[in-house]
């Protein structure tokens, strides 16, 4: 018996970014008969949004979504990492892990405005985002339906998806030439694939987004301060700007003297081990002013504990467990560290590097009469040597 009722298409919340993956994902999930809603998100890629919705509507989007997200990103994802000293494997200052759970806290937002039952994602199935974004989805929302449509579609390769998107006339940019894979956010860009999967090879410059090329400057470089209140940096050179904008000003001023590139081979969540190029001009000024305060400020045992967690905490944003409840513990601890993390660093960038030169804090630990090998000094050399004697008692007549 045929239903009288009209048969209502499936809503799906696209998260969308307008590159070759979301692009046919788009056109996909049409074929599959669903009402795509894209979902555009603002996390500073310094893209034109207008065109980009543009592609989307296009393709046939349903309805767009673009939400201007930069300054929640800011405050409530890069600032606790930064407090964290979040660094994964000693080089990746976690651009995309962070941005990662923001999108997907919006999309299941999205969803439930539009009461949606699906959302999708242009992530394959061999990377960390694909990771991310569902365990944030299903710490948020478990009822949702998640569709990866890059890990399910049956083109085996890029060079298929560039025909399917071809075959369509669907809107993209990428050539057989330039066949790398950017991520990109205010806090910094992610590149991978093409030439850079051979691991012995430089990177061409001409990947590179927002850093310029060390070799264009002279050695000398220039001067920087920044100012912190509460472990959140709030000023350069003495001059007051909200975080957003300080970020931004630190990746145009830092990447000017080609400060913040990574070339790192790192362990991926699901086994591979993979080579990814990093820029992040502002993110690595930020983190090297930060812990240089906490040398000052904070005690020796304190600041080594904080080490500890800083190691774990790169672990949960690396491994998408942004919702987690010990991410939330760990945040209470840290920010109980920060109170005092107030002062000025400065720094010289010059040629790649971001050297510090000088530090100062009302809550400085540093006692000169008692670091001292001039005049003034306090210190009581007679006690090192009952302090050392009382050290070295347990190793005595060891065997
Ligand atoms: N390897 C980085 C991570 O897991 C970046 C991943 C996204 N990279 C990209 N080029 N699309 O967070």
């Amino acid at each position: 018996m045929k239903s009288e009722k009209r048969k209502v298409m499936k809503k799906v919340i696209l998260a969308y970014s307008g590159g070759l993956d979301t692009t046919c994902a788009l056109h996909w999930l049409k074929e599959k008969k669903f009402s795509v809603i894209c979902f555009i998100a603002d996390l500073g890629q310094d893209v034109d949004f207008s065109q980009i919705e543009a592609r989307a509507k296009s393709c046939g989007a349903a309805k767009i979504y673009v939400v201007d997200l930069k300054d929640e990103f800011a405050k409530h994802y890069i600032l606790p990492a930064l407090k964290a000293n979040a660094i994964y494997e000693g080089k990746y200052l976690l651009s995309t892990a962070l941005g990662r759970p923001l999108i997907a806290r919006y999309m299941a937002e999205i969803a439930h405005k539009e009461r949606a039952k699906a959302v999708a994602h242009g992530c394959t199935g061999k990377g960390n985002d694909q990771v991310r974004f569902e365990v944030a989805l299903k710490t948020l929302d478990p009822d949702l339906e998640i569709i990866a449509p890059v890990r399910e579609w049956e083109f085996k390769s890029r060079d298929e998806e560039i025909k399917y998107a071809k075959r369509f006339n669907l809107p993209i940019e990428v050539t057989r030439e330039r066949p790398y894979s950017i991520d990109r956010n205010i806090w910094g860009v992610s590149i991978e694939a093409g030439i850079l999967e051979d691991l012995d090879v430089e990177p061409p410059e001409n990947i590179y987004q927002i850093t310029k090329s060390s070799a264009v400057h002279s050695s000398f470089g220039r001067y920087i301060e920044i100012g912190f209140v509460g472990g959140i940096p709030r000023k350069i050179n003495g001059k007051s700007y909200k975080l957003v904008d300080l970020i931004k000003e630190l990746n145009n001023v830092g990447g000017l003297y080609g400060v913040g590139r990574a070339d790192s081979v790192e362990n991926r969540l699901v086994g591979i081990k993979s080579r990814e190029i990093y820029e992040a001009p502002a993110a690595t000024i930020l983190h090297i002013a930060h812990k240089e305060l906490e040398s000052l400020v904070l005690d020796r045992e304190t600041h080594h504990f904080k080490e500890m967690v800083s190691l774990k905490y790169s672990e949960l944003v690396y491994y998408g467990l942004w919702f987690s409840p010990l991410r939330g513990a760990l945040d209470k601890f840290i920010d109980y560290t920060q109170a005092k993390l107030s002062g000025k660093v400065k720094m010289r960038l010059s040629k790649g590097n971001c050297i510090v030169t000088g530090r100062q804090s009302p809550y400085s630990r540093y006692d000169k009469k008692m670091s001292t090998y001039g005049k003034g000094d306090i210190f009581n050399q007679e006690w090192a040597k009952g302090f050392i004697e009382l050290w070295a008692m347990p190793y005595r007549h060891q065997k």
